[in-house]
């Protein structure tokens, strides 16, 4: 029998000696609940009757950065890379063959580039250009894909273009997977397109596109999009990648890096302004992550910018989530480059007019220049942009004096935009100390700490005078009077090499649950990197992983998403009493302490659905008994749970060909009623090594 049940047994048997036990049943449950507890039966208090912190609703959110093939060859769904012959080898990307000349003077100003398509004057040597795709083209039998080019015949008259869908790998005649072809006329630039239907699925598909055997043809832009994108539209997303975006149900939105914000030089920064308008204009950058694969040559990782700025505020609206874009303080990434790299504090303005002017293009009248923009791409309403992030990973004065002239001019402009600033790249120590300081010094809103680390600093079990403030009690300690923390980047390193396998992202559960705990300092918490293609990518563990054609959701991402969609609204008090406490008074969070056998545990009350919501992470080897003692709640109910777990080993993980080994498992709990005021007591064996949700209706 459970301890309450004991003790309210004890109470109802002899009414009238209730008074004078009082005090002894009072010292009894304090000791049978500590001898539980060491006996293996947690008992932990949740306090449903008082509502605590508010959990901002962009509590658990997205991280995206274009590493690991993540925009061109992952979320953007264009097909062919080196679409506007912009790469410094202008034809990467492409095999040519027959009368194919490079131009330059074509009808894209920053992309001036085009090829001239002529006849070969042979009968039997065609002209074509064949596009290799990212590793390959991946296309669905059936299914409809929209090529699109623009094209004019130099000469006057008109020109056919075939464009041929194929399978290299295949000699026969089933190696054309579907075709089209294009009317081309006049010496004007103009868009064509044509939708092709390839016959069978191949994930490795190329694109052809011939040359007319007679009449010179001039070709820029060449492009191939499935016609089901995301929501349908035409410079779209890939489907199956942004619904997994969608599915986290995403409070925030963090983009476009990183890194990437920063450069490997000011040179190749990322510039938003670079990034809007319409697609064929905007110019070619180098991606800083280009030099960085172990395991490939890396001479075609480059920007092609077409999922930008205003695609990013768009999916934002999509996912219901705020939006939160990181911009250049002007310096280039700090790790690669000395003092010198970076712009001087009299260089800075154009920097600090970007920022401005991004929150003119986001939130700005469509009278306004860049509110005007925003209204031209298709969006005359603003985006309602609350957040401005400043700086990646940045450290030391460099950063702090840069710092200062942007929070004054956005203070002064607009004063309601919250801004970020960052403690650096570390997680503790000197410059993570110095940087919160400044942060505080200068007002930042909020302060973007990030945290790739191993399994000992998520379980809290780390060496205390490394790292102060490893596991679920780490923000315990936080200033309340300070910036609230983003969580901005973060995510367990398995030592060895183990990768995106269930342990890890356990342990990430186990950690977030401190995050909940302290909803009152943490307003945001983004897991990164959030995409990674499998034949590309630089940088893992990762959240959603991709080929052509499939994808998979790592542990990490339904740790995630069992978080963001069980965010509630306020928190609750969680509680236990602390095992080392002889007189069994001290209550204590449940955040894997001595003592509590690797239990995590935290509460949350969800005013839109009347729940009281638990998450309890058991990090140990074995199943854990634990009562929760729903402290303001009567009567029978039924716990909904959701629970991930798995059965093998802690090193297994989903894989493009087993995307589902592990994910959660819906299930429910029976709650007991204890005692005379008949509370609600949930009894329940948590199982080894699980993540489990409770949800109660109140
Ligand atoms: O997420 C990968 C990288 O990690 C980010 O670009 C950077 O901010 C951090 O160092």
């Amino acid at each position: 029998m459970h301890v309450v049940e004991t003790i309210n047994s004890i109470i109802h048997y002899n009414k009238t000696t209730v008074n004078q036990m009082k005090l002894k049943l009072f010292s009894c449950a304090l000791f049978l609940a500590a001898t539980c507890a060491a006996q293996g039966q947690h008992v932990m208090n949740v306090n449903t009757a008082k509502l605590g912190a508010n959990v901002s609703p962009t509590m658990y959110g997205l991280f995206f950065e274009d590493i690991n093939y993540a925009a061109d060859g992952g979320l953007y769904a264009e097909m062919v890379k080196n679409r506007s012959f912009e790469f410094p080898n202008a034809f990467t990307g492409w095999d040519i063959s027959g009368n194919v000349m490079l131009k330059n003077d074509g009808p894209f100003e920053k992309n001036p580039h085009y090829v001239r398509l002529a006849p070969s004057g042979h009968r039997d040597k065609h002209t074509m250009i064949e596009n290799h795709g990212f590793f390959g083209m991946g296309v669905k039998g059936g299914e409809e894909y929209r090529f699109s080019v623009w094209a004019r015949v130099p000469d006057g008259g008109s020109a056919k273009l075939w464009i041929d869908l194929v399978d290299n790998a295949t000699m026969s005649d089933d190696q054309k997977l579907g075709n089209a072809g294009v009317d081309v006329s006049g010496k004007d630039w103009k868009k064509y397109t044509a939708i092709i239907k390839p016959k069978r699925s191949f994930a490795k598909a190329h694109l052809r596109v011939w040359g007319d055997s007679k009449v010179t043809t001039d070709v820029e832009h060449v492009s191939l999009f499935p016609v089901k994108t995301y929501k349908g539209r035409e410079n779209g997303m890939r489907e199956d990648l942004a619904k997994a975006l969608e599915d986290v149900h995403p409070g925030v939105f963090r983009f476009p890096g990183g890194c990437i914000v920063e450069g490997t030089d000011l040179a190749t920064r990322y510039q938003w302004k670079n990034t809007v308008g319409p697609v064929e204009n905007r110019p070619l950058n180098e991606n800083r992550w280009h030099y960085t694969f172990t395991q490939r040559y890396f001479p075609d990782y480059f920007q092609t910018y077409g999922l930008g700025f205003f695609e990013f505020f768009q999916l934002c609206e999509d996912f219901g989530c705020e939006p939160l874009p990181v911009l250049s303080v002007g310096l280039a990434c700090q790790f690669q480059n000395g003092e010198g790299a970076h712009a001087k504090m009299n260089e800075l303005q154009p920097f600090i007019d970007d920022c401005l002017d991004l929150i003119e293009f986001a939130n700005g009248p469509v009278d306004s220049k860049w509110g005007k923009l925003r209204a031209d791409m298709g969006h005359p309403a603003p985006f309602n942009m609350k957040y401005i992030g400043i700086g990646n990973e940045q450290w030391d004065n460099l950063y702090f004096e840069r710092l200062k002239p942007f929070v004054a001019a956005v203070r002064a402009k607009y004063p309601n935009i919250k801004i970020v600033g960052t403690s650096g790249p570390d997680s503790e120590g000197k410059m993570f100390d110095k940087g919160w300081a400044a942060m505080k010094e200068q007002k930042a809103d909020l302060v973007d700490e990030h945290f790739y680390r191993p399994e000992a600093w998520f379980l809290g079990t780390g060496d205390r005078n490394n790292w102060p403030n490893c596991g679920a009690l780490r923000y315990d300690s936080y200033d309340r009077k300070g910036p609230k923390v983003f969580a901005g980047e973060y995510a367990c390193h398995g030592k060895g090499k183990k990768w995106n396998h269930f342990e890890t992202s356990l342990y990430e559960a186990a950690f977030m649950t401190g995050i909940e705990r302290n909803a009152d300092i943490v307003e945001m918490a983004t897991y990164a990197p959030l995409f990674a293609h499998v034949e590309g990518w630089q940088w893992r563990p990762d959240m959603i992983w991709y080929d052509n054609l499939r994808m998979f959701k790592s542990v990490s991402y339904y740790v995630q998403q069992m978080y963001a969609m069980n965010k509630g609204t306020n928190v609750l008090t969680l509680t236990t009493v602390d095992p080392n406490d002889a007189k069994g008074k001290k209550l204590i969070p449940v955040a894997g302490q001595e003592g509590q056998n690797g239990l995590f545990a935290s509460s949350v009350f969800d005013k839109q659905t009347n729940e009281v919501i638990i998450k309890v992470v058991n990090t140990s080897k074995q199943a854990q008994n634990i009562t929760l003692n729903l402290q303001g709640m009567k009567g029978e109910r039924t716990a909904e749970t959701l629970t991930l777990q798995h059965n093998g080993s802690m090193d297994d993980e989903n894989t493009l060909d087993k995307p589902e080994l592990i994910k959660p498992v819906a299930g429910s709990v029976k709650c007991e009623i204890a005692g005379k005021k008949q509370q609600t007591v949930l009894n329940d064996a948590v199982p080894a090594m699980s993540f489990r949700l409770y949800k109660v209706k109140k």
